[in-house]
């Protein structure tokens, strides 16, 4: 982190504060074709047009030629899955006993959770990403080691062990009561140091007995301001599953609600068949959904309503959701999300999507006083893109008639290739030109 003033000129794109309707989001869309970003010891100090400007900052950046846009946020993401993407021919219930719990019964070895972590957290770096809400696993070590890695970057992370007492191997369950001491100790140590958060995770309600959901209430009770993430109303099988589970709850998020797991903090992934009242309990409880389009097509679980979400007034950001998820690329993932509203006619815009995947992202999280846009005092975590890299990138773009085009054909035709650098709490932390095969 740097403390003496810094300035850099590039074009920039942000949206200055938060949307209720998504007709509010192109009167908070500002674009900034010759821009200068001042930041100072981390934080944002202004963003100013070039000509604005009374003289020349002394240090300048000279980035022209590229955009520069906010960190991308990732509502939802697995990091021991980072091993794993890309596992062939099972729906949700079968993939995680088939695939998902024999990779994540590695992560009692710390070794391989620190060299994970670091191979994880260089993957979200690559693609832009500087905030994530992320899984770990059941043991202590998977979040020790991610949270240690993290802080030495300086990153802005949330993050909790796996809470499960049931319906998965030996190796990967807990009493209550473990779960809770081991909770409780990586809160203690965790939550709030440096850029740090902890979210209460206990995977899913089947893996959950009434008496390991006690405990996770408890928790959040002692611990009113962590957050809560988990996953809701993914696969079919899994809903009818749950409610045979727990036959005196009112439906799947009733399972949650009763143990006072809603609320603004609390971050459900998924929320692919949701009744009216489920709808209606999310609004009413202020608690907010991940949309993660690769992961939902790639299981096969279903269609992410984002215009029912718009109706009901509740919160969302964009997933990636690794390793059902298959790519840590936000503006593939940008790209698929598009899709999904094709396939149920909302035409997803351009500003609709980098809003969900900035400063919407950082809203769903409640992180919107710290991260998401250029807004003087917020932390400086950006990102800073070439539009075109590729013959047919630069075809596609040279012949866009304006930013709103150049940016639905980057979310189109974009990946990697496209993040020239990520900064992160004012470093720059990542260089495609620099980094490793
Ligand atoms: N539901 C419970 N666990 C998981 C998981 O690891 N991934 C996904 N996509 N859904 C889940
Ligand atoms: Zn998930």
């Amino acid at each position: 982190m740097s403390s003496t003033l810094m300035a850099i000129r590039a074009s920039f794109f942000d949206f200055t504060d938060v949307a209720r309707q998504p007709e509010e989001i192109m009167a908070q869309a500002r674009y900034i074709d010759d821009g200068v970003l001042l930041l100072e010891a981390g934080r944002i100090v202004g963003l100013h047009a070039w000509e604005t400007l009374p003289h020349a900052p002394d240090d300048l950046i000279d980035l022209r030629g590229r955009l520069i846009v906010p960190g991308f946020v990732d509502t939802h993401i697995h990091y021991p899955q980072t091993e794993m993407i890309g596992a062939w021919g099972e729906q949700l219930l079968q993939w995680l006993s088939q695939y998902t719990f024999p990779v994540e019964s590695q992560y009692h070895c710390a070794d391989h959770a620190a060299a994970m972590s670091a191979f994880f957290l260089q993957q979200l770096l690559a693609n832009g990403t500087t905030s994530a809400l992320v899984f770990g696993t059941v043991h202590p070590q998977s979040v020790e080691a991610l949270f240690s890695a993290a802080d030495a970057l300086a990153m802005r992370l949330i993050a909790g062990k796996v809470m499960m007492d049931r319906h998965a191997p030996d190796a990967l369950l807990e009493t209550p009561e473990q779960s809770y001491a081991d909770t409780r100790a990586l809160i203690e140590r965790w939550h709030g140091r440096g850029r740090l958060s902890y979210a209460l995770t206990p995977r899913f309600a089947p893996t959950s007995t009434p008496a390991l959901l006690e405990k996770v209430r408890q928790l959040r009770q002692e611990y009113p301001d962590v957050w809560l993430h988990t996953h809701l109303s993914e696969n079919p099988q899994e809903v009818a599953w749950v409610k045979s589970l727990f036959p005196q709850h009112d439906g799947y998020l009733d399972v949650y609600h009763r143990y006072q797991l809603t609320g603004r903090r609390s971050l459900f992934a998924h929320c692919l068949h949701l009744e009216d009242r489920e709808w209606q309990c999310l609004h009413d409880t202020d608690s907010a959904i991940a949309f993660c389009p690769t992961s939902n097509l790639f299981l096969g679980s279903g269609l992410f309503n984002l215009k029912r979400s718009w109706q009901q007034g509740v919160r969302i950001g964009i997933g990636t959701d690794v390793g059902a998820g298959t790519t840590f690329n936000m503006l593939q993932t940008l790209g698929e999300a598009y899709k999904v509203g094709q396939l149920q006619q909302y035409r997803l815009s351009a500003a609709e999507a980098f809003y969900h995947a900035t400063l919407g992202g950082a809203h769903a999280l409640d992180l919107h006083p710290h991260i998401g846009n250029f807004a003087p005092g917020k932390e400086a975590d950006f990102v800073v893109l070439d539009l075109a890299v590729s013959p047919l990138q630069r075809l596609r773009v040279g012949n866009s008639k304006d930013i709103w085009e150049q940016l639905f054909v980057l979310m189109t035709l974009g990946d990697d290739r496209n993040i020239a650098e990520t900064w992160v709490n004012g470093r720059a932390v990542w260089r495609r030109d620099e980094a490793k095969a």
